[in-house]
């Protein structure tokens, strides 16, 4: 596909991975629609991508999502390219023993994780690939996933999301080729954003060790993965794994 003059829709556009990619496609000629849940995030986005259309919802709200890709289709005529890319963490151990005492991660804060990055990705998916269908223009969906996919401590909520939106992948690819609609997922390894910053100094820095690499990947460096995916029109269902060579 060729991103002059096509309609992307980034989820989490306003800010970390989503503005790098959102930065990277307008200045290849794309036009961008940037739903995020805070407006004000939105708002500073807007500064830097004038030419963008920002959208506040809560991905993880059924209404919301329909109503925000009502106004994208009015606003744009049609979607050409979907990035579910809109992510939360919220990390802890699911059961820990501290001085003999045992604690367990409350339901409250592991559903989140589940409701933003799993139902959000489905419910984002679903209207934008409806769009598509009913424009019957080609399309693609790309969701970032993660490393952590492969089970990382601390990360059963987010571990679980991410393996599951490379299911969704598989799923929607099988479903939707018959409509000339490609579905690939990114997995990014350890990026420096928000998300990351949040890691315990002490633990992130055993984590750097351990990456071939060396060192943190770069926003830069994921929305240039984006940008193959858009462009080679052979590349579907799979993951593209962009994480310098780490293995948890
Ligand atoms: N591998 C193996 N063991 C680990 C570990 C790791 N990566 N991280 C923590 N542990 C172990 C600790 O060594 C410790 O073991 P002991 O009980 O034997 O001492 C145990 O887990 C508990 O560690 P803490 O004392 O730190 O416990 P805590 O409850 O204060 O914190 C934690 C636990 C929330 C998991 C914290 O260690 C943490 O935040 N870890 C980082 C989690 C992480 O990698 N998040 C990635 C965020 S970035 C992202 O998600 C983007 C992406 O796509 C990659």
């Amino acid at each position: 596909m060729n991103i002059e003059g096509k309609t992307v829709v980034i989820t989490g556009g306003a800010g970390g991975l989503g503005l790098s990619m959102a930065s990277a496609l307008a200045a290849k000629g794309a036009s961008i629609a940037i739903i995020d849940l805070d407006p004000a995030c939105i708002a500073t986005a807007i500064e830097v991508l004038p030419a963008a259309k920002g959208y506040a919802a809560n991905i993880s709200d059924e209404e919301q999502v329909e109503r925000v890709f009502e106004s994208i289709k009015q606003d744009f005529g049609c979607v050409d390219v979907l990035i579910n890319n809109a992510g939360i963490t919220n990390d802890g151990l699911m059961v820990k023993q501290r001085e003999g005492v045992v604690s367990k991660t409350p339901l409250a804060k592991f559903q989140p994780v589940l409701d933003v990055n799993l139902t959000g990705s489905f419910l984002c998916a679903r209207e934008a690939s409806a769009l598509m269908i009913d424009a019957q223009s080609s399309g693609l969906i790309i969701n970032i996933s993660s490393i952590s996919r492969a089970g990382n401590v601390g990360q059963s909520s987010y571990a679980a999301a991410k393996a599951g939106v490379v299911a969704f992948t598989s799923t929607w690819c099988k479903e939707l080729a018959k409509y000339n609609i490609r579905v690939v997922a990114i997995a990014p390894g350890f990026i420096k954003t928000a998300m990351t910053s949040k890691v315990p100094a002490e633990v992130l820095s055993k984590i750097e060790q351990t990456i071939p690499l060396k060192r943190l990947g770069e926003p830069n460096e994921i929305a240039s993965g984006v940008l193959f995916a858009i462009e080679n029109d052979y590349f579907n269902g799979r993951v593209l794994e962009i994480d310098g060579g780490l293995r948890l």
